[in-house]
């Protein structure tokens, strides 16, 4: 791997399915990654597998579909990596990539849920 995504934070929302495979492609290109599902507990365990591998990954309870909930997942990623939101390229693991500070919440909602 090239670390493109080296110094950069992201976060992913699903431990399954997608959200599995690009939690670990980014982290492998050295990203910093949360991870949220709304299963808590396979969030953490997908991290916790993906930290083991040496990456950074941090898993915890997230639904795509509450705001609230959206916000807690990036306050997370902000205070644990100490990032801005300019740091924070995409909401993956949706049918679309998103830029929360940039995406009408209305557009958000129905891509997310
Ligand atoms: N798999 C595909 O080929 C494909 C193609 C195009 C679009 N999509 C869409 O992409 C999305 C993800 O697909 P997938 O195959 O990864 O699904 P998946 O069912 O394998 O994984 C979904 C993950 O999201 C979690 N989840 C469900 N509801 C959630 C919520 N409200 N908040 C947080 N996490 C939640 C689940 O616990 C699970 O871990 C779906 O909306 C799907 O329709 C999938």
């Amino acid at each position: 791997m090239q670390e493109r995504l080296k110094g950069k934070v992201i976060v992913v929302g699903g431990a399954g399915g997608i959200g599995d495979g690009l939690a670990w492609r980014y982290a492998r290109e050295g990203a910093a990654v949360v991870l949220g599902d709304i299963d808590g507990d396979r969030a953490v365990a997908v991290a916790q597998e993906i930290a083991a591998s040496g990456a950074t990954c941090i898993g915890t309870y997230l639904d795509g579909g509450d705001e609230a909930s959206i916000r807690e997942l990036v306050d997370l990623a902000v205070t644990t990596f100490a990032v801005s939101m300019g740091s924070m390229p995409t909401m993956p693991g949706s049918t679309m990539a998103i830029r929360p500070a940039m995406s009408p919440t209305s557009r958000w909602k129905t891509t997310t849920t």
